[in-house]
This record gives C-alpha cells, sequence and structure tokens, in this order.
C-alpha cells in the first residue's frame, strides 16, 4: 500500500539578515523561489502533502510552493518561538493521519529526493525516528548529532554543547522523519528550559528514545544542505545549484566551452549536440533543439529554438521568440514575440517584434519592426523567401508577401504583394564632375581663413 507522508515545511523565520521586502524563500535560484525547489523535491520523494510553516508572504510563500504540484496547507506561525512551536502550528494537518511526518526546512534548497526516500525507507524498515546529517568542514553554530552503538540518542544544540561535544563534526541537517501517529504527542512534549529559551524540535531524538523509540542518523553531503540567510549565502547556492546544472547538462551531451559563465534556469532544455559559447544567460521557459549553437554573449528566455538553428554572438532572445530549425538570428539582434521560419536568416543589427517570418526569408542588417505605435503592438508578417534590404522600416501591421524584395532603407507601411519589388527611397541621382568642384570651394574657404589669421 502507497504510504502516506506528509512534509512539514518551515519558512516562517523572519530573515532579518537578507535586508529583504519579501520571505527569503520566494527568492529565486536557478530562477525558481527556493521554497518551490523544497516542494518539488518532496514532490519526487513522493511526498505530495506539505503544511507550509510561514509567517510573512503567507499567500505568496504558499503559491509559490504549491507550485511544484503538491497539495500546499499554510500555517501561519505569528511569533517565532522555536522550530519545535514552528512544527506545532501544522498540528491540524498532522492530526489527518500519517504514516510519515517529515519535517524540512523551506530554506535549503538543494536537498536531494533520495535523502528524503532514504528517511522514508529507514523509517519502513522500522526506525521510529530518522535524522538527516551531514560532517560540517566547520561546525559552528549546528546542532551537534550524538551517536552511540549506530543510534542517535540526541541533538545538543551549539547553545548547550560542551566543549567536548563541540568537537563533533557530524551535524543536525534539518530534516526529521518521524512516525506520523506519535508526532504531536513529541512535539507537545518538548519544552523551552534552555538557553535560548526556545522550543528545540532537536529534542525529539531524546524524548523519542527516553520513550524507548528507535531513532537513527543518516548522512547526505553538507552541500545538500545550505540553507539561505544571507544575500552571499543565496548566491553560494546559486553558484552550486549552476554546478550540478551545468555538470547535468554536459552529461546529456551538450558541449559548453566555459561551463563556469553559462547560466540555466530550472526548466532550461538543451538538446543533444548543442554548443554553447562563454557567457550565455538562460532565463526560464528556453528549450534548444539538437545540433544548434548559441554564441558568445547570448540573453535568452522564453524562447524556443529549433534543430541546427544558431544565434549570436550578442544575440537577445526575449519571451516569444521561436527560431524554425536551421534559422539564424545574430549579432546584436533582438527578437521578441516572433516566429522566425526554417532557414531564415536575422542576422545584423536587427529588431524583430511581434513578426511572422517565413520560411528562408533573409533579413538584411538594421531592418526594424516597428511593432509599437506608442499605445499598442501590432504585426508584420513576412512571406517564406522574402528579402528585406538593410536598413528597413518595417511599421506594422504590415504584411510582406512570399519571395517580395525591399529595397534597402525603405520605410513599408503598406502591404507589399508575392514577389513585388517595393521601394520607398527617392531616386539616385548622379552629377558627374560635381564632387571634385565642391571640395575646391572648400579648399579656397579654408586658405582663405589661414591667410587672415
Ligand atoms: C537549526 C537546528 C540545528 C541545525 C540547524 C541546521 C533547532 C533547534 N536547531 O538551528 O540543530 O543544525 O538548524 O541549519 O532546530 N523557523 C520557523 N519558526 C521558528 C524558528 C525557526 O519557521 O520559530 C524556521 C526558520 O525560518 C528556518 C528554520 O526554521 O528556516 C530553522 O531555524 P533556525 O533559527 O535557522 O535554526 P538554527 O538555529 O539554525
Ligand atoms: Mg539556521
Amino acid at each position: 500500500m502507497q504510504r502516506k507522508s506528509l512534509a512539514v515545511i518551515l519558512a516562517a523565520g523572519d530573515a532579518t539578515r537578507m535586508k529583504s521586502s519579501m520571505s527569503k524563500v520566494l527568492h529565486p535560484v536557478g530562477n525558481l523561489p527556493i521554497i518551490t525547489h523544497v516542494t518539488a523535491a518532496a514532490k519526487s520523494a513522493g511526498i505530495d502533502r506539505v503544511a507550509l510553516v510561514v509567517g510573512r508572504d503567507a499567500e505568496k510563500v504558499a503559491e509559490a510552493g504549491a507550485k511544484a504540484g503538491v497539495e500546499v496547507t499554510p500555517v501561519l506561525q505569528s511569533e517565532r518561538k522555536g522550530t519545535g512551536h514552528a512544527v506545532l502550528m501544522a498540528r491540524e494537518v498532522i492530526a489527518e493521519g500519517y504514516d510519515d511526518v517529515i519535517v524540512l526546512y523551506g530554506d535549503a534548497p538543494l536537498i536531494d529526493p533520495k535523502s528524503l526516500s532514504d528517511a522514508i525507507e529507514a523509517r519502513k524498515e522500522g526506525a521510529d525516528m530518522v535524522v538527516l546529517g551531514f560532517t560540517a568542514v566547520d561546525p559552528t553554530g549546528y546542532g551537534r548529532m550524538i551517536v552511540e552503538n549506530g543510534e542517535l540518542t540526541a541533538i545538543v544544540e551549539e547553545k548547550e554543547a560542551t566543549d567536548e561535544q563541540k568537537k563533533i563534526d557530524f551535524c543536525n541537517g534539518g530534516i526529521i522523519t518521524m512516525d506520523g501517529g506519535d508526532a504531536i504527542s513529541l512535539l507537545d512534549a518538548i519544552g523551552n528550559d534552555n538557553a535560548k529559551g526556545e522550543y528545540y524540535l532537536t529534542d525529539v531524538v531524546s524524548i523519542c528514545r527516553a520513550r524507548g523509540g528507535k531513532v537513527i542518523a543518516l548522512e547526505a553531503p553538507e552541500a545538500d544542505m545550505m540553507g539561505c540567510n544571507t544575500r552571499a549565502e543565496l548566491a553560494a547556492l546559486e553558484a552550486e545549484w549552476q554546478d550540478r546544472r551545468r555538470r547535468e547538462i554536459m552529461l546529456s551531451g551538450v558541449t559548453l566551452c566555459d561551463p563556469a559563465t553559462v547560466y540555466f534556469s530550472h526548466d532550461t532544455e538543451i538538446g543533444r549536440d548543442v554548443l554553447i559559447e562563454p557567457s550565455v544567460w538562460f532565463g526560464p521557459g528556453v528549450s534548444v533543439g539538437e545540433g544548434a549553437v548559441i554564441h558568445a554573449f547570448s540573453h535568452i528566455e522564453g524562447a524556443t529554438i529549433g534543430e541546427g538553428a544558431q544565434v549570436g554572438p550578442f544575440a537577445r532572445l526575449r519571451p516569444g521568440a521561436d527560431l524554425g530549425e536551421g534559422s539564424k538570428v545574430g549579432n546584436f539582434c533582438e527578437v521578441k514575440k516572433a516566429d522566425i521560419g526554417p532557414g531564415a536568416k536575422v542576422n545584423h543589427l536587427t529588431y524583430i517584434g511581434d513578426a511572422t517570418i517565413g520560411a528562408k526569408a533573409n533579413i538584411g542588417a538594421g531592418t526594424i519592426t516597428c511593432n509599437y505605435d506608442g499605445v499598442n503592438k501590432h504585426r508584420t508578417v513576412i512571406g517564406e523567401g522574402a528579402f528585406i534590404g538593410s536598413n528597413s522600416s518595417l511599421v506594422a501591421p504590415v504584411e510582406i508577401g512570399d519571395g517580395a524584395y525591399i529595397g534597402s532603407g525603405s520605410v513599408i507601411t503598406k502591404t507589399v504583394e508575392a514577389d513585388a519589388l517595393a521601394l520607398t527611397r527617392t531616386p539616385q541621382e548622379n552629377r558627374p564632375g560635381k564632387a571634385s568642384i565642391l571640395r575646391a570651394r572648400a579648399e579656397a574657404v579654408k586658405a582663405a581663413r589661414k591667410q587672415q589669421k
């Protein structure tokens, strides 16, 4: 039978050290709120019910948590009285009846779902309580895990630890899995007679032991337990997350010339044999088809890039840019809400917005789709195989037919039918010998000025 597990995620901290106008768990890592990473990990471990202990931004935090596809019940902790007190805010949800209650911290987004399922597995195998620990490079500030004969006997907080206990580097990572039926009674037994006068969740370990329960510790990598208290820690989390993602992406068959300079989002999808040059940023909602090349210094978000397409260097693809197979968007081009047909080329210094460009069309350097009249946006439609001469302005709404040809420097305001040539510039006029006459006149002015001095 499927086990019923509840995650109680603590996210009520004031996060004063973040010096932010919003809850720290709403800050993004890989362009996804920290709290969504945590609920997504729970979901991947088979937990789809979450009691979220919130303080500030309750609604937004609950909404972000639910984005991972889990059922979230926000419970408010209006006074911070410690982690044990925080978990008890979820009393009613816990009372619904679960096999396991797993307490997680909402500000640690790198947790591996495997560690959560391992904890649930250990419960199935007979442990009454399972605590996830890690070996800290610097254990200062963490609760120390006291392990005797393979069982966890207590967690001692830094402030209560003896000098001897402070030497222990096996620390509490904050993820505690307990029996759902015992949880409320264990939590109710926590007192606040300690150095901080807080209700320490960690006391459940010795309480469970005193009642004859078996408590074990599992170890996870320290990096998985990283939390977020300051902007510096947020940056460290981002760096770790990016490193992991880069590695995964490379192992899936993508070449990154200089991995440390390429930034992905949580949902970036990159096909096989894609080549990504240095300094490329992927915002949310990007997918790149097989064999595409993303040249250096490109900034891409909300875009779909077809197989074998080429982007950049220095390209900006904004939301709604959809590049067909084998198409090209070259240097200093910006594309927004536009379909670029298969094999079409937008190679230099161009803005394409609110447009459809047919297959194999060629958009000359400096072309601008004038999509905005100051109030409304309008569309430009360019047919297959059309040729737009350099430095043309296409004033939308406007349509250019298949195979049409726009002379360079034109300002197009009316429909151009298929295979027509459209020109809007004044005809060229050549005056033989006139240049040397002008030059001689200028030289004479210069000589006269010199004499006057
Ligand atoms: C806690 C653990 C410690 C562990 C460390 C790991 C306790 C008593 N100690 O210490 O053993 O090594 O985490 O990082 O649990 N929170 C609330 N409401 C509260 C208090 C806290 O929601 O009343 C939330 C915080 O927002 C935070 C989490 O619980 O996300 C942990 O609280 P924090 O104050 O950071 O605990 P630590 O002292 O770091
Ligand atoms: Mg902490």
